[in-house]
């Protein structure tokens, strides 16, 4: 497949299975998609307190934990033990690998770093951590499109969770962007399934009304509405809250 092939074909798969299924991709080859996120662009290096937890202090902003499919079985039953009524435990008897894909916060005041969990700051260093981030993950998704492994990318549920974090030793000083879930390739085949694309999927405008030229400039106007955050007004969002806290 050409990358225009691949960027076309990827979709959301979101494989539900009442009881674990067997066996289906090899770890290696599970595993060998992480490399794809090697290649992502980033444009700050990940704060100090981060990089010091790497043996090689690397700089890029994003962490992937690789949960293989006995221990995607594993977190499945500790679900159930938790009495999670959601779809994840189901996805996670189905899935063969998750990627727990977490992005670096850079704090502004040291005195956020005592509560990670409360958020992060909105500022630009932390919106291009995220968008590289993104960018990663999307690199090991269109991969697995190319090798027709089923893959959805989900916000992760339960698996958000300070507990999960501990569970998995996830630093809380993180924030999960992706709860990235891969499944047997043809699981579509498997009556043992359900599979459900993903909400989106028919609303896709392909219109383009979201891109415009530009072909004239606004020489004279004179901005009164700011466009951007600025850092020296640091908002501090919330992890799912709307309104975000001023300090
Ligand atoms: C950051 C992000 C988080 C997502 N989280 C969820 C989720 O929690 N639940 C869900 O059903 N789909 C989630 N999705 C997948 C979207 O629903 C899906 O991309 C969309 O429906 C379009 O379908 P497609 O991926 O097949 O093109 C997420 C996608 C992104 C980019």
């Amino acid at each position: 497949m050409s990358i225009k092939q691949v960027i076309a074909s990827r979709k959301t798969s979101k494989v539900l299975a009442k009881s674990p299924l067997e066996a289906d991709l090899d770890r290696a080859l599970l595993e060998s998609l992480v490399n794809a996120a090697a290649y992502a662009p980033f444009h700050y290096m990940a704060a100090n307190h981060h990089r010091e937890k790497l043996p090689d202090k690397a700089p890029e902003p994003w962490r992937i934990y690789i949960l293989d499919r006995s221990i995607c079985r594993e977190v499945r039953k500790w679900l159930i033990g938790r009495n999670d009524k959601t779809k994840i435990p189901e996805m996670l008897a189905a899935a063969d690998m998750l990627l727990q894909i977490t992005w670096c916060p850079t704090v502004e005041d040291g005195a956020a770093e005592s509560n990670p969990f409360g958020g992060f700051d909105a500022t630009q260093t932390n919106m291009e951590h995220i968008a590289a981030t993104s960018a990663a993950i999307q690199n090991i998704i269109l991969v697995a499109t190319e090798q027709e492994i089923p893959s959805y990318w989900s916000s992760g549920g339960a698996l958000r969770d300070k507990e999960a974090f501990e569970l998995l030793n996830i630093p809380h000083d993180e924030i999960l962007l992706g709860a990235v879930l891969f499944f047997p390739k043809d699981v579509d085949q498997n009556r043992n399934v359900n599979v459900f694309p993903g909400k989106m999927r028919e609303r896709r405008s392909f219109g383009r009304t979201w891109c415009r030229s530009v072909e004239k400039l606004n020489l004279g106007a004179e901005s009164s509405t700011p466009t951007a955050l600025k850092v020296d007004a640091i908002v501090r969002m919330g992890r799912n809250s709307k309104t975000p806290l001023k300090y």
